[in-house]
């Protein structure tokens, strides 16, 4: 593991702060198919996930964040780590896994990856509800 830059008395390592500077998949899609928005409320932040779905594959995801600098990183990672990929295998992305992919994060963080889980199963149940599917049996209960 890398942890190089020190920012605000936190030690992030160089994928995180690449993904801060240089986020992915940032924006709106127009339509979507699913659209997800979580909020932390002890710090505020808020995630909006945006989800285009073709079949059985998420073909194309956009988010915005407004929120710290880690939520920003976990976003954008998350929404690399789905795109392309099957609903199933973003249902069971994890924050661990996001976490991982950008090479940890300090440990006060670790509630930011959270909210790039919970977006991306926002923006599903959203998806599934849209279908006239319940939700809730495949993706597990969000506050949303
Ligand atoms: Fe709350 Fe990052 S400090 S999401």
């Amino acid at each position: 593991m890398t942890w190089t830059i020190k920012k605000m008395g936190f030690t992030y390592s160089e994928k995180v702060m690449d993904h801060f500077a240089n986020p992915r998949n940032v924006g709106e899609i127009e339509n979507a198919d699913g659209i997800g928005e979580v909020g932390n409320s002890k710090c505020g932040d808020i995630m909006k996930m945006y989800l285009k779905i073709d079949g059985d594959t998420i073909t194309d995801v956009k988010f915005k964040t407004f929120g710290c600098g880690a939520a920003i990183a976990t976003s954008s990672m998350a929404t690399e780590l789905i795109k392309g990929k099957s609903i199933d295998n973003a249902l069971n992305l994890t924050n661990k896994a996001v976490m991982e992919a950008l090479d940890g994060l300090p440990p006060v963080k670790v509630h930011c990856s959270v909210l790039a889980e919970e977006a991306i199963k926002s923006a599903l149940s959203d998806y599934y509800r849209k279908q006239g599917i319940d939700p809730e049996p495949m993706v597990g209960k969000i506050e949303d």
